[in-house]
C-alpha cells in the first residue's frame, strides 16, 4: 500500500449510507405533508406493495462510550422505557392510518442507542404491537443490536421466540487501555457468554462490531481482538473505521486527546492487519467494512449481486421503502428521505399531537435518483455502468476529469461503458463515489461535515 496515495485520498468524505448524504439534504424540499405524499406514491407501486422494512431506534444507554457517533440518550432511569414504547406504537398507528392497508413486513431492525436497555417484556410489547396489524413476509428478517454488558438470556430468548434470528454485538476492542479511553469496559468472558447463549438458543447469524482507529489502538490490539472474535466463529463481522466527528451536537467524543487517535497510513495499517486476519480465517470482504462467512446471507447477496446499502449499512434486503420509527430515525421512500426529531422530548411531543415527527428531509430530484443508483452500485459491487443519462450531464466532463486522476493512480478502470474499481482502489471507494457526488461538488461549505475517508 502506497503511503502517498493514503495521504492524497485521506480527506473528509461521506460513508454513503444514502445519496444525497444527510448534510447535503435540501430541507426546503421536504416536510411532513410532502413526506406522506412521496411515501404513499411509492407504497402503492408493485414494489411498495411487495414489502417494507422497519427500523426502530431505541435511543437509551446507561453510560456514554466516548467514541460513539450514534444518536443516543444517556440515562439510568428505566422509567423511560414504557412511555417510549407507547410513543413508538402510536407512531406506527399513524403510519398504518396513512398506508390504509396491512403492510407486508420484510425486515425489522432494532438499533440504537441500546435496544437491550429495554426489558424483554417491553421489547415483546413493541414487536407484537407492530406485528398485530401487519403481514409478515415468508422471507422476513428480524435483527437487533445487543450490548454485551446488558444483553440477558431472557432478551435473546424473548426476541428469538418473536422471530429474530440475527443479532449483532458491540465489541469494538478488547484492549484495556482502549476500553478505558472510550469508557466502555467489557470483558471477553461477557461477550463469550452472550454469544454462546445466542448460539444455544438458535440464532443463525451472529455478528460482532469491531472498530479500527480507536484512541491508543495498536496493530497488536487489533490482532488480539480479532483472534478472540474469530475464536467464537461469528457468521458476520463489521469492521468500522472510527468516525471522529466531535463537531456533531450530542456526540460524546472526548475523554482522549487528538494525538491518541491513529490516523492516515497508521490507521490504514490497522485495517489491513484486521482484513488479513479475517481472510486467513475463511471470511470474505463484503463492501466497505463488512466480512462474512461464505454461508452467510450477506456474502451470498454479494455473490448474486443483490447486496443493498441503506441507513443501517449493508443489507441483504432490497426493499425500497424503509419506515424509521423512534427519535432521530430516518425513513426512506426511495424518492424521499425524512428524519424524525433528534431529541426524545421533541419526538414524543409531535407524536402526542397526532403528527409524524418529521423535522427534516429531502425530496430526490431525477438527478439525485440517477446518482443514487451509481453510488449504490459502487458501494455494493465496486462497479457501475453509464447506462443512463449521466453521459449527457453538463458536469460529466468534470466528473470524468476527477475519475481519470484516480485511474492514473491505478485505483479504477474507466471504459466507454462505465467504472470498475480495481482491488487496490477498493479502500478508496468512498473517494470514487465523491467524484460522482454532484451535490458535494457544488456545496461550498467550509464547516467540517464528514469523517476522514481512511
Ligand atoms: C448503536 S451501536 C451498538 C449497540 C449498542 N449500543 C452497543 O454499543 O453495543 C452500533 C455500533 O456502531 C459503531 N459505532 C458507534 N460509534 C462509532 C464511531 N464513531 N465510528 C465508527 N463506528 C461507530 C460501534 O461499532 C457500535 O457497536
Ligand atoms: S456505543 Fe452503544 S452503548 Fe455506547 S454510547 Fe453508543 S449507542 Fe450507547
Amino acid at each position: 500500500m502506497k503511503a502517498d496515495l493514503i495521504n492524497k485520498y485521506n480527506v473528509p468524505g461521506p460513508r454513503y449510507t444514502s445519496y444525497p448524504t444527510v448534510p447535503d439534504w435540501d430541507a426546503n424540499t421536504m416536510n411532513a405533508e410532502v413526506w406522506k405524499d412521496t411515501l404513499l406514491r411509492f407504497y402503492h407501486t408493485d414494489e411498495g406493495q411487495a414489502g417494507i422494512s422497519i427500523y426502530i431506534h431505541l435511543p437509551f444507554c446507561e453510560s456514554l462510550c466516548t467514541f460513539c457517533g450514534c444518536h443516543k440518550h444517556i440515562t439510568k432511569q428505566h422509567t423511560v422505557e414504557q412511555p417510549y414504547i407507547n410513543t413508538v406504537l402510536k407512531e406506527w398507528n399513524l403510519y398504518l392510518n396513512l398506508l390504509g392497508n396491512r403492510p407486508i413486513i420484510k425486515e425489522i431492525h432494532l438499533g440504537g442507542g441500546t435496544p437491550t436497555f429495554f426489558a424483554p417484556s417491553e421489547l415483546k410489547r413493541l414487536i407484537t404491537g407492530i406485528l398485530s396489524q401487519s403481514i409478515l413476509a415468508d422471507d422476513y428478517e428480524m435483527s437487533f443490536e445487543g450490548h454485551p454488558n446488558n444483553t440477558s438470556y431472557d432478551h435473546l430468548k424473548t426476541l428469538y421466540d418473536l422471530g429474530f434470528r440475527r443479532v449483532s454485538f458491540g465489541v469494538q476492542d478488547y484492549a484495556p487501555k482502549v476500553q478505558k479511553a472510550i469508557n466502555r469496559i467489557q470483558t471477553f468472558d461477557t461477550v463469550q457468554q452472550v454469544h454462546q447463549w445466542a448460539r444455544d438458543i438458535g440464532y443463525t447469524s451472529i455478528s460482532h462490531d469491531l472498530v479500527f482507529g480507536l484512541p491508543h489502538q495498536t496493530i497488536d490490539n487489533v490482532k488480539d481482538t480479532i483472534a478472540k472474535t474469530i475464536g467464537l466463529n461469528p457468521e458476520r463481522l463489521s469492521f468500522y473505521s472510527y468516525a471522529h466527528v466531535p463537531w456533531v451536537k450530542g456526540v460524546g467524543q472526548r475523554g482522549f486527546n487528538d494525538e491518541d487517535i491513529p490516523k492516515g497510513a497508521e490507521k490504514r495499517r490497522l485495517y489491513e492487519a484486521g482484513k488479513a486476519a479475517f481472510l486467513d480465517n475463511g471470511y470474505y470482504e463484503v463492501g466497505m467494512d463488512h466480512f462474512a462467512l461464505e454461508s452467510d446471507h450477506l456474502f451470498q447477496a454479494l455473490k448474486h449481486k443483490t447486496l443493498h446499502r441503506n441507513f443501517m449499512g449493508y443489507t441483504t434486503n432490497t426493499n425500497k421503502i424503509m419506515i424509521g420509527l423512534g427519535m432521530s430515525a430516518i425513513s426512506d421512500s426511495w424518492t424521499g428521505f425524512a428524519q424524525n426529531e433528534k431529541s426524545v422530548k421533541d419526538y414524543q411531543k409531535a407524536i402526542d399531537r397526532g403528527e409524524l415527527a418529521v423535522f427534516k428531509g429531502h425530496l430526490l430530484s431525477s438527478q439525485d435518483l440517477m446518482l443514487r443508483r451509481h453510488i449504490l452500485n459502487l458501494m455494493c459491487h465496486f462497479e457501475t455502468c453509464w447506462c443512463d443519462d449521466i453521459l449527457a450531464h453538463p458536469m460529466f466532463e468534470e466528473i470524468l476529469h476527477k475519475l481519470k486522476d484516480m485511474e492514473s493512480d491505478g485505483l479504477i478502470q474507466l471504459s466507454k461503458t462505465g467504472i470498475k474499481v480495481l482491488p487496490e482502489g477498493e479502500k478508496f471507494v468512498r473517494n470514487v463515489c465523491m467524484c460522482l457526488d454532484i451535490r458535494l461538488l457544488e456545496s461550498q461549505s467550509s464547516q467540517p461535515r464528514f469523517s476522514m475517508t481512511i
